[in-house]
């Protein structure tokens, strides 16, 4: 029998019983994997992105395959607020898991009133901003490209929940460590990063472009260096704690993400070829530290280059 080992992490006052979490958009509202698995075994679920009133999203189609991942664009279709409210949050609130509402919005307006009716809820435990989706032509990105808009968003929010707030930042930016750096003087609790990459793809035969938006987003295992390179530049030039996100499928891609600083992570496309997966990288965390005899997933976490 090995020691007992501590994988619970604090993000900015979320406290987390081990560093993984599904990432938004990759796991729905959580309902069709607890068919699965049992989703109190996570760190934390993050939910699709919501905006205040339904979205439809773009028509089909919204996916399609790369060498080593996938381009999406969905287009931020979801439920809306009330909906979510009615009938997502008390199956997702019953889970003895973080529950984390991502929220997005087209007008600093929009994100300010989507926070004030999640704080009413004390089972929302914290809230990830998306200000990073590159698949809409309104709102996302516009505010999460610029220090100024990105800064202002995340102040609104704060003012309207008092809990735990993510910003989670986009990589299609010329300085993503200047975004961080606006976010956390704004008040943002962590940042998460990275969202995914503007990519397009063209099919020769058809000669007409794989998605109905032209240009979608990049994300698994063919984005994870880029991934890891900004988790590094951000955690290396700030304070604020940083929550992984790009490409991570197996325990050695959490622990990479990790060992460069991130104080936990996200799984998102890894999610749609095994809905399992970030179970099994939990399970990987606690053999790899038995086998370093580390007992403290914290004693892990930033100590690259530190041997
Ligand atoms: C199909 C799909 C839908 C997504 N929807 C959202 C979303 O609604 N909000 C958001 O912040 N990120 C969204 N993302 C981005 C992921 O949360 C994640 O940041 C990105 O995919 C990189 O991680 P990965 O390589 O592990 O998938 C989506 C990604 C995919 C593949």
């Amino acid at each position: 029998m090995g020691l007992d080992i501590d994988l619970s992490v604090n993000i900015g006052g979320l406290k987390l019983k081990n560093p993984i979490m599904t990432a938004s958009g990759c796991f729905s509202y959580g309902q069709e994997a607890s068919e699965i698995f049992d989703l109190s075994l996570l760190g934390g679920v993050i939910t699709k992105s919501l905006t205040y009133l339904p979205r439809e999203g773009h028509p089909p189609p919204k996916v399609c395959e790369t060498e080593a991942g996938m381009l999406n664009a969905i287009g931020l279709s979801n439920v809306g607020i009330v909906n979510f409210l009615a009938e997502k949050l008390p199956f997702l609130e019953k889970l003895d898991t973080a529950c984390v509402v991502s929220i997005a919005g087209s007008t600093m307006d929009e994100y300010a009133r989507l926070a004030r009716k999640l704080a009413e809820h004390e089972s929302v435990h914290a809230l990830e901003v998306n200000i990073s989706c590159p698949n809409v032509n309104e709102g996302g990105l516009e505010f999460g490209a610029e220090p100024g808009p990105a800064g202002k968003v995340i102040a609104a929010v704060k003012k309207e929940f008092p809990r735990t707030v993510i910003a989670k930042l986009s990589p299609n930016v010329t300085d993503i460590v200047e975004i961080a750096e606006s976010v956390a003087d704004s008040g943002a609790d962590a940042v998460s990063l990275i969202n995914t990459l503007v990519g397009t793809a063209i099919d020769i035969n058809t000669r007409s472009f794989k998605i109905s938006n032209v240009f979608g987003g990049l994300s698994g295992p063919a984005v994870r260096p880029v991934a890891l390179a900004m988790v590094y530049k951000v955690v290396s030039n700030l304070d604020i704690p940083v929550i992984g996100i790009g490409g991570i499928s197996t325990t050695s891609d959490a622990l990479e993400f990790l060992l460069a600083g991130a104080s936990a992570v996200q799984v998102g496309t890894a999610c749609f070829i095994d809905p399992k997966a970030p179970l099994k990288i939990i399970d990987g965390l606690k053999k790899y530290m038995q086998n370093q005899k580390i007992y403290d997933i914290n004693d892990i976490i930033g100590t690259v280059g530190n041997r």
